[in-house]
């Protein structure tokens, strides 16, 4: 007999989020977020960032570097006041060379080496003659002592390039600028990526109160209003991917083993883009092990032999034949042959793990909402950025869905939406604030 229905049925059940999960998840992350900002245990580490939000003034050129892990960004931006930025320059290089030229992520590459390599390419983009500020994005999680003092704590999303954990990333940028000769750019502040995305969009929507990423790693901030450091309005990077109130899979687990740092970083392996290609890979594995698929291969049993931008084609795949699913199990882990139910087993599989992935997103910015107006008194946005919300077909429509299914009709109080380069713009409007106060 068939067994496969009634096993996808029960991977189902394990990979769904019901909206009374959603909102005890958001329970349980207001609760997180109150211990971890009185400095109690907690998964969130909920990190100062020294900023409140813009006031849509800001002005002048700033140079923004926005340093993700995958590629590194350098823009030149103009901040026009009024709320209008415009990007007049900018470099993007890959932080690891497709031919295998350079690695900056691995283990063999230091943090001198990265820090060279970004001050390359800030040289490259400040015009010569003026003197600039830098704002710096660096999407990891960092302990701040102020703006500028930002000491990375631990890498994420499987970076290991070494002499960067427990240094200052404000200064070893500048001191690459300075070696390289760069004396016209003056690094002012160091920002959380989710900080950007947020500071972007508040730059001309007063309501924003969350900033998020929904890309390769999996992140969210908000706007504290009375902040207990300064006891004022202070965005908080709650490093939400380290949440660890979600039960987990038997693939999470699986995954989670296999991974850099075991335990750490438990909802961001199970939502951001680094993780969900893999996810896929753990169950396609498993139902070929246990004779439910009934083709298998040695590049399937390859850890990360699919990634989550070869996902996209397939929820989008609406062909009788699943053409695109039959692609990737033939490029990617060269199988063929495959029936129609077991394609159709592969795309359940896709489609269950991003569709969790946008669920469990939402449930944590309800938990913010909980925290700061649990009655959705006034309108919120919530900035997001990342390859998952903007391009992964669905993703955006199932978080909006969430919300509608934990808030009803309130729902409407809140707004999801791009913030387009946000995590770059953001750093021009960081360094902005800093220069402009001095
Ligand atoms: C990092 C966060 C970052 C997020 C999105 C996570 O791995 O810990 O600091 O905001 O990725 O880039």
């Amino acid at each position: 007999m068939d067994k496969l229905p009634a096993v996808l049925a029960m991977i189902e059940e394990q990979f769904t989020v019901s909206a009374e999960f959603m909102r005890d998840i958001a329970t349980g992350f207001q609760q997180a977020m109150s211990a971890g900002l009185a400095g109690k245990p907690s998964s969130l580490k909920m990190l100062p960032s020294f900023i409140g939000s813009p006031t849509g003034r800001e002005q002048g050129k700033v140079i923004a570097v926005d340093f993700g892990g995958t590629n590194v960004r350098v823009l030149l931006v103009e901040l026009a006041g009024k709320g209008q930025a415009n990007i007049i320059d900018k470099r993007s290089a890959p932080l690891k060379d497709r031919s295998g030229n350079y690695d900056y992520t691995s283990a063999a590459a230091s943090g001198s080496e990265l820090f060279d390599f970004i001050a390359g390419k800030i040289s490259e983009i400040a015009p010569a003659g003026g003197t600039y500020p830098l704002g710096h994005t660096f999407s990891f999680p960092c302990r701040q002592d102020g703006v500028n003092e930002a000491v990375l704590i631990s890498w994420t999303k499987e970076i290991k390039t070494t002499g960067v954990e427990g240094l200052n990333v404000g200064q070893l940028l500048q001191n690459a600028l300075e070696l390289r000769g760069v004396w016209h750019v003056q690094s002012l502040a160091v920002i959380n990526d989710t900080t950007g995305t947020l500071l972007a969009t508040a730059y001309t929507d007063t309501a924003t109160s969350i900033g998020a990423i929904c890309g390769t790693g999996h992140n969210s901030c908000y706007l504290e209003p009375c902040h207990p450091l300064t006891s004022q309005p202070m965005i908080v990077n709650l490093e939400s991917g380290n949440f660890d109130g979600i039960r987990q899979t038997e693939y999470d687990i699986l995954l989670d083993q296999a991974s850099e740092k075991p335990g750490a970083q438990r909802l961001e392996k199970m939502a951001s883009g680094q993780y969900l290609g893999e996810l896929v890979r753990l169950i396609v594995n498993g139902l070929t092990t246990d004779g439910h698929i009934s083709k298998s291969s040695d590049r399937l049993r390859i850890p990360y032999s699919v990634t989550t931008e070869d996902i996209s084609p397939i929820l989008a795949d609406a062909s009788p034949e699943l053409n695109a699913v039959a692609n990737l199990a033939a490029t990617r882990w060269g199988i063929q042959g495959l029936t129609i139910s077991e394609l159709e087993a592969i795309k359940t599989a896709a489609l269950l793990v991003t569709m969790r992935s946008a669920r469990l997103a939402a449930a944590t910015w309800a938990g913010v909402l909980f925290k700061i107006d649990p009655a959705l008194s006034r309108r919120h946005t919530i900035a997001v950025d990342g390859s998952l919300y903007e391009k992964m077909p669905g993703y955006a429509d199932n978080l909006f869905k969430a919300m509608a299914e934990i808030f009803g009709d309130k729902a409407k109080q809140v707004t999801i939406k791009l913030s387009k380069d946000g995590s770059g713009i953001g750093a021009a409007i960081a360094a902005a604030t800093v220069y402009n106060a001095r």
